[in-house]
């Protein structure tokens, strides 16, 4: 037997490749902040900006363009309109959820993915509601299901409930239901840790927590058998895709989750992950051209059949038919 008769010639390996990656498998995660007109980057996520509603409907044009068509919106929200209940985050005049009112009217084919968490939109920074230095669970699950009738109602495809908060999958989708919103999907952050390497997306929405950190809901990057637990509620409570996050350091979990659910396993390339590849290949040290296709690939060869990643855009430009 020799292996490398099946290496000679790109024809040949064409033929045996075993894992493909293509722009459909890809979601872009987008920042959108209130006003004009306007365009900022991520300092420590370079290439990556947060975008006035304007403008983030002109880079999800660009994207629709190359054939980008998912994308999971986060809004960064003013500290004027925080507060402990997260209340901005069901109101009326809401700028992100009339931003994606404005998207599924201009662009109806896209897949439009949203975050349920309170922490955008709380004074505390945390995910759930805080009382007495704790982060309560049951108390939170109302505030939760508000927040994803009012994504449901404002036209989100499918809610994405980042919380980690027990219980919420089955609470959203009873208060979905009952709502008559039997059609909207929940893409759930199912096996999520409690990473260092979230740093930048806290940048970005000016979201880190005021005290504590998040280790008494998000799980503990020692444990993977406790992912299987997870799992099997999220599909319980009736879940449709199942997320592991981060992605690169829990190859192992979504191989995991891949080999023991039916339902599409989905793993978030985070923005940490994101700007460590970003600043080696910015320094001269890895060549972003090779490194950045084999990293997705990686993560796709682990089981993922979807890829939240920051470099979509850059994968569809370079590959548009996919590898
Ligand atoms: C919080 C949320 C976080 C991310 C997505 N939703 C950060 C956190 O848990 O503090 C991180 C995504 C990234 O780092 O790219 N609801």
């Amino acid at each position: 037997m020799r292996p490398r008769r099946n290496r000679q010639s790109a024809a040949i390996r064409s033929m045996a490749t075993e894992t493909h990656l293509s722009v459909q498998h890809l979601v872009f995660p987008l920042f959108v902040f209130d006003g004009a007109n306007l365009r900022s980057e991520i300092k420590s996520l370079p290439g990556i900006f947060r975008f006035s509603p304007d403008n983030l409907l002109r880079e999800i044009e660009e994207c629709m363009k190359l054939g980008l068509t998912n994308f999971v919106v986060f809004p960064a929200v003013a500290d004027a309109l925080k507060d402990q209940t997260a209340t901005y985050s069901y109101a009326a005049e809401n700028f992100y959820l009339h931003t994606a009112r404005a998207i599924k009217e201009r662009f109806p084919e896209c897949c439009l993915i949203s975050d349920v968490a309170m922490d955008p939109y709380s004074s505390d920074g945390h995910d759930g509601l805080v009382r007495n230095g704790e982060i309560v669970n049951d108390e939170t699950l109302p505030i939760l299901a508000k927040m994803a009738v009012a994504q449901a109602q404002a036209g989100f495809d499918m809610l994405g409930p980042s919380d980690m908060m027990d219980g919420r999958v089955g609470y959203i989708r009873q208060a979905l239901d009952e709502q008559g919103f039997t059609k909207t999907g929940i893409l759930s952050y199912t096996a999520k840790y409690a990473s260092a390497f979230y740093g930048p997306f806290r940048d970005a929405l000016d979201s880190a927590p005021k005290s504590g950190d998040k280790k008494t809901y998000q799980m503990n990057p020692a444990n993977k058998r406790e992912a299987l637990l997870e799992a099997d509620l999220d599909a319980a409570e009736g879940a449709d895709m199942l997320m592991v996050k981060p992605a690169l350091h829990y190859l192992d979990v979504i191989h995991l989750l891949k080999e023991n659910y039916s339902q599409p396993i989905a793993a978030y390339h985070v923005s940490g992950e994101c700007a460590m590849l970003r600043a080696a290949c910015n320094n001269g040290w890895l060549d972003f051209e090779r490194a950045m296709p084999e990293t997705l690939l990686s993560i796709r060869r682990a089981g993922a059949d979807v890829i939240l990643t920051y470099f979509a855009k850059e994968f569809a430009q370079r590959f548009p038919s996919g590898i």
